[in-house]
């Protein structure tokens, strides 16, 4: 970076899967490696930022000058977002939060008996659109993960969560891969990122937010 474009900044990202417990032993996760949020927060710290990073479980070594913050399901996730947002200029929701984790969590391992198993699950907080709404909101970024429709998807989960900027991707060309392709979109309309490595969207992604925090006199 040749400028710090985020110099004097706080950002908080959340990235990496949630792993919702079933019993001691079991779980409910997906496939997010958490790279692409960890090369955005590298970036951000790159570019001047004090950046924190609350990660669901992935073995990704933690970039400089970012203070990481390990949790499992998504309720932990929301505990250390809130803890870590006073002071926090800047969202940035990349994680893959499960939407539902089990109604109940077996203290012991389950035993294994014959016939289906039925479980009961129940909805998990949204992170990301609990922090929009605060009366305080930091200026709050949204990833959208589909794998149809792409468009019309993520530019719905923009402005029903009424989020100032949004990184579009499609499931099948970047979760848990190194590459990715990418569309921001914004009030301004939709700004396709062609396809490169994780580190190098990265960037690019924070110049637009730096541009978009200097246009709003944030
Ligand atoms: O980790 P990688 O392998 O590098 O893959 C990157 C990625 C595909 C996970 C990433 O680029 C991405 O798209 N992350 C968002 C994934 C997602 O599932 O989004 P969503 O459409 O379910 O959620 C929309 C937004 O709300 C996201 O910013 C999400 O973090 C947030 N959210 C969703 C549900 C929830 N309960 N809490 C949230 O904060």
């Amino acid at each position: 970076f040749v400028a710090k474009r985020l110099a004097g900044r706080k950002v908080v990202l959340t990235a990496g899967p949630t792993f919702e417990a079933i019993d001691p032993v079991r779980g409910i996760t997906n496939i997010s490696s958490g790279k692409m949020g960890y090369a955005l927060a590298r970036a951000c710290a790159q570019a001047g930022a004090e950046v924190v990073l609350v990660s669901g479980p992935v073995a990704l070594p933690v970039p400089a000058g970012v203070r990481r913050i390990g949790v499992a399901g998504a309720r932990d996730m929301r505990d250390a977002v809130h803890a870590a947002l006073p002071g926090a200029d800047v969202f940035i929701g990349v994680a893959a939060v499960a939407d539902y984790r089990p109604l109940e969590v077996a203290e012991h391992k389950m035993k294994k008996k014959d016939g289906i198993l039925t479980l009961e699950l129940t909805q998990n907080p949204d992170i990301l659109a609990e922090v929009a709404a605060l009366p305080d909101a930091p200026f709050c970024v949204g990833f959208a993960a589909e794998s149809r429709d792409l468009d019309a998807y993520a530019e719905g989960k923009r402005q029903k969560k009424r989020l100032p900027m949004l990184v579009g991707n499609l499931v099948q060309d970047g979760m848990g891969s190194d590459d990715n392709v990418v569309v921001l979109y914004d009030d301004a309309g939709r700004h396709p990122l062609p396809r490169a490595p994780k580190t190098e969207l990265a960037r690019g992604i924070v110049e637009h937010l730096a541009g978009l925090l200097e246009a709003a006199g944030r």
